[in-house]
This record gives C-alpha cells, sequence and structure tokens, in this order.
C-alpha cells in the first residue's frame, strides 16, 4: 500500500500530465484507521503507519470509537492490586498511562516502536521515560525494573504476540502486577491460551481473564461490538 508521501507524489506528477487524474488520486488518500491497524504485517509497517496515524489519535480515532479499553485495562490493574514503577507496553499516545495516573499510580514508563506515537505520549506530562523499542526486539531496561506491567490495545490483529511475553517477564519483579488487553478474536488466532497455560507452570500466578467492550456506546464502526479479554496474573 502506498503511503500518503508517496501517493502526493504521484498526484503532483499526475497533476501535470492530468489534473482530473491528479484529483482523484488526492481523494484516494486515506487518514489510517482500525482497518489499516489490524492489516498489519510487520513492525516497519506499525512504525510507518503510527507515525501518520499520532497527530489525530485521540481526538480522531479514540474519540469518534468511543474507545474504553485504556479505561478499564488501568482500572483492572489498579482494582488488583497493582502499583508502581509500571511499564506502559505500546503506550502509543498515553491514553492509558494517563488514566492510571490520574488513579494515583506511578511512575509509569512508555514503551513503543513509534517515535511519534512517543512523543505525544510525553506531552501529556504524564511518563518518567520513554522507551523507543520494537518490543519483538526486546525492551532496554534492567531486569526487574517493574513492579507493573499494563498494555492496552496492543496485543491485537497486525500487532503484538505471545512470544512478547519473556519480555515483559524479564523487566518485571517477582510478584509484579500484570494487566495485558488481548483482542479475544487474536487471543484465539495466535493462542494465547497456551502461551498463558504454560507461563502459569511456574512462571506466573492467579491468572485471570475477564472479558470487556473494546469500545463505548458511542462507538458506530464495524468493530464497535469487539471484546477484549484483560490478562491479569502476577510473576511468580
Ligand atoms: C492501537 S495502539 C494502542 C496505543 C495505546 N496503548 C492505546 O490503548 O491507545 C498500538 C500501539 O502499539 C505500538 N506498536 C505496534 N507494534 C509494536 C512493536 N513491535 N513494538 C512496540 N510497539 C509497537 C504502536 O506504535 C501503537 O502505539
Amino acid at each position: 500500500m502506498l503511503r500518503p508521501r508517496a501517493m502526493c507524489k504521484r498526484w503532483i506528477d499526475a497533476l501535470d500530465s492530468n489534473p482530473l487524474l491528479g484529483l482523484q488520486l488526492c481523494m484516494s488518500i486515506k487518514t489510517p484507521d482500525l482497518d489499516a491497524a489490524y492489516g498489519l504485517q510487520s513492525p516497519e509497517d506499525n512504525r510507518q503507519l503510527y507515525a501518520e496515524w499520532a497527530g489525530d489519535y485521540d481526538d480522531g480515532f479514540a474519540a469518534r470509537e468511543d474507545y474504553q479499553l485504556p479505561a478499564h485495562t488501568a482500572r483492572a490493574f489498579v482494582a488488583a492490586g497493582g502499583q508502581g514503577p509500571v511499564l506502559d507496553v505500546g503506550a502509543g499516545t498515553g491514553l492509558c498511562g494517563a488514566i492510571l495516573a490520574g488513579l494515583g499510580v506511578g511512575p509509569i514508563d512508555a514503551a513503543d516502536i513509534s517515535a511519534e506515537m512517543l512523543e505525544r505520549a510525553m506531552r501529556k506530562d504524564i511518563y518518567r521515560d520513554a522507551i523507543e523499542t520494537d518490543l519483538n526486539q526486546g525492551i532496554p531496561a534492567p531486569r526487574e525494573s517493574y513492579s507493573g506491567i499494563v498494555s492496552s490495545g496492543t496485543f491485537t490483529h497486525g500487532h503484538l504476540g505471545p512470544e512478547v511475553f519473556p519480555a515483559l517477564l524479564r523487566v518485571a519483579r517477582p510478584g509484579a502486577q500484570f494487566a495485558i488487553s488481548i483482542n479475544a478474536r487474536h487471543f484465539e488466532e495466535k493462542g494465547f491460551d497456551l502461551a498463558l497455560r504454560r507461563m502459569a507452570q511456574g512462571q506466573i500466578e492467579n491468572l485471570k481473564l475477564p472479558q470487556v467492550r473494546i469500545y463505548g456506546d458511542l462507538a458506530a464502526g464495524p468493530h464497535k461490538d469487539d471484546l477484549a479479554y484483560i490478562a491479569l496474573f502476577e510473576k511468580s
């Protein structure tokens, strides 16, 4: 798929030779959306899409779709007794961190592959540190740095799978509370059940999997009824 910068170059070239075709190309440029995000194939795709989406993510997508998952995740973390220091995994623009901070949890660090999303998160003045990393490659933080790990909306189609869990466990202290949201269909498709059961044999305890609606009553898009699990557990 051509990204807007490449599309614009084609538009300018086309405009030179055929104004009508140029206009049609211009109108085909789309803002990133959920379907584009679910169709991503690689970390590099994620980096590119979220570079474009960062500026509009909160006021566009999150507001329009009445996006509730960050609040569900933060509240579940606190209800389970979670405390700082916390790592927000795939923090994006900081929607989950903002709710956590409002509930009195801190300090919170943000990890994300997208410099642009992290830049938006840091503007909210709630995070101690921003860690730009591809989570598939690990987390550049010392072992056992965190008493809590949260993640909202990042374990989903086209993003992260259960293979990232060992990196999360490495930076968590013994007893650390996890609250990791996982899109329900992605959960079935990517074998999260098996991965969590294996971890429950010595690496984690008190596993619970409540289900929540990702979007609120104001959502109208095709994903308005999508569900997520919130994997709540403690590191052994
Ligand atoms: C749907 S957004 C969720 C953001 C935020 N947690 C929320 O609930 O609004 C997914 C985030 O995961 C990040 N992401 C995707 N793939 C990643 C990877 N391989 N490593 C780190 N972050 C990644 C994206 O940059 C994006 O900020």
